[in-house]
């Protein structure tokens, strides 16, 4: 008789390779956990984080004035319970994992102190970065430590898939890798898979940003909320492939221009190029459709010297001179899937942290440099506790993935979400209105009942990224379509704000 294979379990499960799930394996194995890590990522640039420019905002011996920045920045919608876990444990977390464990050699000044930097909506210089490359230069090093860690065992190009529950509890997930067999049962499991940007046309995200943690959990029933507010970062330069170009450069005086060559900003903003994200954007977005372009113009700053990895960016693309085309572009999802001060989600051994995960504290509108501080906070809160319940991992019936249709065509997949991404651009984006957001609705669950179709006799990564993105874009459109208030990230345009507008204008 052949042998059955053994089956594969880890006292804690992380999903996702960014800051998040990197810490949460971390924390779990510190606790003495077996911990497996799988991503479906191949190189660190596959994740968010490596892509965060600016840097990580900590308190600086002063957690009220930051809860006072977090909170305005939300137009006061953020949590102020979440507000208070995240500033209080920044500076610790911060020093414990960046600087003592990883090391990361955070910019400083002549003098010897770390140069802190200064982005929109903050009130005082607090932020540490390294150049404006801090993503990069946190999340390597943080790999490489995870990946050398006895007790974490890292399995690259692995996409998880489904998650495995019975009774209504989570006990690992399904995975795509062929060679070990299918599924990884875990007492904890941990989803850090990060955002939704290939939901839309253009993000500063990676592509995989499918939103498969968000899609896993909520088909299995975990509680979501405040998908509505999707940050769009207002200064990314205006091409299909669109790159950041960090707040951190507002901070130092750079301006937003107009077509006609004006400041604009003081207009809609008494805070102006510092104003909150969701204020910059949307203004930026007016008056490219007013004036035909928006440029940043980084003439008053040392830009070579003070960026230089923004500024060899502009090089690669023929960017010369002081003024750089820019547009509001998908940045970071505020919501996701609903998480407790530990990141424990609505199903018992399930958890959630980072992106994917709504903490509460970024509400209707994140402030700069906080994504990898919520990241690294509750991933560690969440490994921690994980590894405490001291659950194992338990073998349960798992859900059988079909593969008896043909292969997919090619086209299939990019077709589709070419569909679902016009779809989010045309009616989910900086501005909506009931009607456009209910025409979202019945476009992307017809797109979903194609797909789905599919999904029930084929197993592939592509079809599975684009059954999750279908069902974020539905719970992200449904979550708009109930929200009738204007706050922050959800912006609605009705026909009477417009006219009371263009009154004011008047
Ligand atoms: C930026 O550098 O502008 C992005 C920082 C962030 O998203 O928090």
């Amino acid at each position: 008789m052949p042998e059955t294979p053994p089956h594969d379990t880890a006292d804690v499960l992380v999903v996702g390779s960014g800051i998040a799930g990197c810490a949460a394996a971390l924390a779990a194995a510190r606790e003495g956990s077996d911990v497996r890590l799988v991503t479906k990522a191949t190189r660190p640039a596959d994740a968010s984080t490596d892509r965060a420019q600016g840097g990580i905002s900590v308190a600086r011996g002063d957690p009220d004035s930051v809860k006072a920045d977090v909170l305005a920045a939300s137009d006061d919608t953020a949590d102020p319970t979440a507000v208070d876990v995240l500033v209080e444990n920044a500076d610790d977390a911060v020093a414990d994992v960046l600087l003592e464990t990883l090391e990361i050699p955070f910019d400083e000044r002549t003098d010897g102190e770390f140069d802190y930097a200064r982005e929109a909506a903050h009130s005082e210089r607090r932020i540490l970065h390294v150049d404006a490359a801090t993503g990069t230069h946190v999340l390597r090093p943080f790999l490489n430590y995870v990946d050398g860690h006895e007790r974490i065992e890292v399995r690259q190009d692995t996409a998880a898939l489904e998650l495995v529950t019975h009774e209504g509890r989570v006990h690992g997930v399904l995975t795509d890798e062929a060679s070990t067999g299918n599924p990884i049962y875990a007492g904890a499991t941990v989803l850090a898979t990060g955002g939704i940007g290939a939901l839309y046309g253009r993000s500063t995200n990676p592509d995989g940003a499918t939103g498969d943690g968000i899609a896993m959990a909520a088909l299995a029933g975990a509680d979501v909320a405040d998908l509505e507010y999707v940050q769009f970062h207002p200064t990314a330069f205006d091409e299909d492939e669109p790159f950041l170009l960090s707040e951190a450069l507002r901070g130092e005086d750079a301006v937003l221009r107009n077509g006609d060559g004006r400041r604009f900003m003081a207009e809609y903003h008494p805070d102006a190029e510092l104003a909150p994200r969701d204020v910059v954007a949307r203004a930026v977005e007016r008056e490219r459709e007013a004036t035909g372009e928006v440029v940043l113009d980084v003439s008053p700053l040392e830009f070579e010297s003070a960026f230089p990895t923004i500024a060899e960016r502009c090089r690669e693309r023929g960017l010369e001179g002081d003024e750089i085309p820019v547009a509001p572009c998908e940045h970071f999802l505020c919501g996701g899937i609903d998480v407790d001060d530990r990141g424990r989600t609505s199903l018992e051994g399930l958890y959630a942290v980072g992106e994917c995960a709504c903490t509460g504290v970024h509400g209707a509108n994140r402030l700069a440099s906080t994504s990898l501080l919520e990241g690294l906070v509750w991933g560690l809160r969440a490994g921690e506790d994980g590894a405490a319940s001291g659950d194992e991992p338990r073998i349960v019936e798992a859900p059988t993935l079909r593969d008896s249709d043909p292969v997919l065509p090619d086209r299939f997949a990019a077709e589709k979400f070419t569909r679902l991404q016009g779809t989010m651009d045309d009616y989910l984006g900086l501005e909506r209105d009931p009607e456009g957001i209910a025409r979202a609705s019945a476009a992307l669950r017809r797109l979903k009942g194609e797909v789905d179709a599919y999904t029930r006799t084929r197993t592939s990564r592509k079809l599975y990224e684009l059954r999750n993105a279908c069902v974020t874009a539905l719970l992200i459109a449904r979550a708009a379509g109930e929200n009738g208030e204007s706050r922050g990230c959800h912006h609605l345009v009705t026909d009477e704000s417009t006219a009371a507008e263009s009154t004011a204008d008047d």
